[in-house]
């Protein structure tokens, strides 16, 4: 039996990864908005491409959650993104309420789903989002390490002129400008990206992966990132459907790993069908260590602006 994804929010980030999921015929999706007619026409949009790519798949829009019970996975992408000169922060109100109500609907009708949340502020939204619905950390996972290490991966391709596939980055802490992009744990066919660039150059690409989504906001003028956020989120979806053990960096609620407790911080995990299965917990430096802290200090002033 094909596997349930439902995705909250059918706006640019859900409705491509509806696309991504389709295309990779991972199982049959709900796309639910409040918008009346938009999921309903985007669903439809999204069916009547079946015949050209091949995938034999319901895909259904709604604005009812009774149409996802009983999803296997379902993903947040509902919520305001930011406009120009905004950071992730500032939606913190607004997209919280949001999350909240979200949150009531998919555990009263899939409280067995693994749920995976790209609403910003993202950790603080991971946070929001296992309080509200009371399921255990395996099951409530952050879309934020992969989109950050994919941009610090593009960046390490375009100045050494590789390929995308031989580079790896590891992008960890919050998702913000604090963020923690770990060049020692970076490499190009397995090599430290430490080995194969000068500092100030890291340093560049560093800078560059931190302001990466502004980058994106500020070129658009309207909205923000959708290709990679949305592609990001579909890697943990197949991870977690097909089972695969990936070990990929997410936010994930810590109870003492990195020296943090009781918060959603992007780190390591490994994920297949029952959600997290492990955290990673990797050396660091000292210097990276505060670097962490001070990811985790951004979030908890987040977090303390909602009430929860
Ligand atoms: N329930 C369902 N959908 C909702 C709700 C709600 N309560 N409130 C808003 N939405 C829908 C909007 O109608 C809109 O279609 O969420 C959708 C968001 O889509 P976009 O505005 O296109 O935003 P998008 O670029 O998809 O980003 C969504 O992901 O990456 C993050 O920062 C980004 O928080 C933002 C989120």
């Amino acid at each position: 039996m094909r596997k349930k994804i439902s995705i909250i929010g059918g706006g640019f980030v859900g409705a491509t990864a509806a696309h991504w999921c389709a295309v990779k015929e991972l199982g049959d999706i709900v796309l639910v908005d409040v918008l009346e007619g938009m999921p309903q026409g985007k669903a439809l949009d999204l069916l009547q491409a079946g015949p050209v790519e091949g995938y034999d798949l319901n895909i259904l829009g709604s604005n009812s959650y009774e149409d996802t019970a009983g999803s296997d996975i379902v993903v947040v992408t509902a919520g305001l993104p930011r406009k120009p000169g905004m950071t992730r922060e500032d939606l913190v109100q607004t997209n919280g309420n949001i999350v909240r109500q979200v949150m009531e609907n998919v555990t009263k009708h899939s409280p067995d789903a693994i749920v995976i949340l790209v609403t910003n502020p993202l950790d603080t939204m991971v946070y929001l989002a296992k309080k509200v619905s009371g399921m255990p950390r395996e099951r409530i996972i952050g879309q934020a390490g992969i989109l950050d290490s994919a941009r610090m991966r593009a960046f390490i391709a375009m100045e050494l002129n590789v390929s995308v596939e031989n580079t790896h980055a590891f992008v960890l802490g919050g998702h913000g400008d604090e963020m923690v992009p770990l060049p020692r744990y970076s490499t190009v066919a397995g090599i430290p990206i430490t080995e194969l660039l000068p500092a100030d150059r890291i340093a560049a690409i560093v800078e560059r992966t931190r302001k990466g989504g502004g980058e994106i906001v500020a070129l658009l003028k309207q909205g923000s990132a959708f290709f990679a956020p949305s592609a990001s989120t579909v890697q943990m979806v197949e991870a977690i459907i097909k089972d695969r053990k990936q070990i990929l960096p997410c936010c994930v609620h810590l109870d003492g790993e990195y020296g943090l407790h009781d918060i959603c911080f992007g780190v390591p995990v490994k994920l297949g069908s029952s959600g997290v299965e492990q955290i990673m917990e990797i050396t660091l430096t000292d210097e990276e260590r505060e670097a962490m802290q001070r990811s985790a200090a951004l979030i908890r002033s987040s977090m303390a602006a909602l009430e929860m």
